[in-house]
């Protein structure tokens, strides 16, 4: 809808947008005084007192191709996340043997047709074949080609987009020279921190899969003016380069603790003295009650059994553990699901 109103940059009425797509006139006209009531349009009155839709400053988020769109997260939650949840009840019957993880297994084996097909509720979801247990491997997974595969990537972008000064700036980088962007996606957040610190020469190490998509379908316009280099690489087989800094946002939590224990370690071994690790995450508060959407992620990685949510103090004692002496954290704002972790070698 917004993406058709968006195509009429003066403005549409909601007789014509219906008219140009066979829709009924006057629930398209509800849907868009409703639309209007929430800020998302602007209805201004034409010739003949006719009302004229544009879109706003805030509706430009719903238009699919705008930088930072949450087009990819209302449909992702409208069409799984809520089916996920709505599979609790099971799980928590069942217990984890028993349990389908159809939201990562529908995910892993749409070949992106759904995407065209329109009414994707209708379809039914595939039998998983997710390796049972293996949480590093449901982000792999989702990486799968196709247009699902730059969905992904779009909403990992989106969701960071209104926070990525508050990440880079939230403790004072300037002084790491060389940082290692490890599971860093399309390369958002590498980019972000040369821009943020022209010194700094970043390094995103990614999947392959993830690498071919940074590199072809999200490289920003002023890439070559950026110090950001990429690494196909898995962090927990391949070998990591040398760096005074490693960032992982939204990684560790696909992980075991065994595993975040042993790459943490291997790191530790690697860092120069004053060296750090930078933990990006959703943190759950101490009795592991909060903040609500820190639960709801949780919750949500619980039905595709992609990994937990985990505390401060969880987080604090696997560094101190790895040898790490210094720990600091920043909780994010109520609506934000980025919690800066930094541990510091001696
Ligand atoms: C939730 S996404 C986060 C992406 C990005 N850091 C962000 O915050 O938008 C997790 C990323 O971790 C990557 N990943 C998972 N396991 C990995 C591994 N073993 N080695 C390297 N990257 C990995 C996935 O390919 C995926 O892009």
């Amino acid at each position: 809808m917004f993406d058709k109103i968006a195509a009429h940059p003066e403005g549409i009425s909601a007789a014509r947008l219906a008219e140009q797509h066979s829709w009924s006139p006057s629930y398209t006209a509800r849907l868009l005084d409703a639309q209007a009531s929430f800020g998302l349009l602007k209805k201004t009155l034409g010739p003949d007192n006719i009302g004229i839709y544009h879109i706003t400053e805030t509706g430009k988020y719903m238009v699919s191709d705008f930088q930072g769109s949450f087009d990819g997260i209302f449909t992702i939650f409208s069409k799984r996340v809520m089916k996920s949840m709505s599979d609790i009840p099971d799980l928590i019957k069942s217990g984890e043997e028993g349990y389908k993880a159809q939201w990562v297994s529908s995910q892993l084996q749409t070949d992106g047709s759904a995407d065209k097909q329109g009414p994707k509720d209708q379809q039914p979801l595939a039998e998983p074949k997710m390796p049972e247990g293996c949480q590093e491997k449901c982000a792999a997974g989702c990486m799968k080609s196709g247009m699902k595969e730059r969905r992904m990537y779009q909403i990992m972008e989106a969701l960071m987009y209104p926070y990525r000064d508050d990440i880079v700036r939230a403790f004072d980088l300037s002084g790491f020279k060389t940082v290692v962007d490890i599971g860093g996606g399309t390369g958002f957040l590498s980019y972000n921190l040369s821009r943020t610190y022209p010194d700094m020469k970043v390094t995103l190490m990614e999947l392959p899969k993830a690498i071919k998509a940074a590199k072809e379908q999200f490289q920003p316009p002023d890439f070559d003016k950026l110090n950001v280099s990429y690494l196909e690489g898995n962090c927990l087989k391949d070998p990591i380069p040398d760096a005074s800094l490693y960032v992982f946002c939204k990684v560790v939590h696909y992980f075991e603790e065994k595993k975040i224990e042993e790459l943490m370690r291997k790191l530790h071994e690697k860092l120069p003295s004053g060296g750090a690790i930078m933990l990006i995450e959703d943190l759950l508060s101490p009795m592991r009650v909060g903040q609500p959407p820190a639960n709801c992620f949780d919750l949500l990685k619980m039905t595709e059994k992609a990994g937990q949510n985990r505390t401060i103090e969880e987080y604090g004692s696997i560094l101190e553990r790895c040898g790490f002496a210094k720990f600091k954290c920043i909780r994010s704002n109520e609506e934000s699901v980025y919690d800066m972790m930094m541990a510091i070698k001696d």
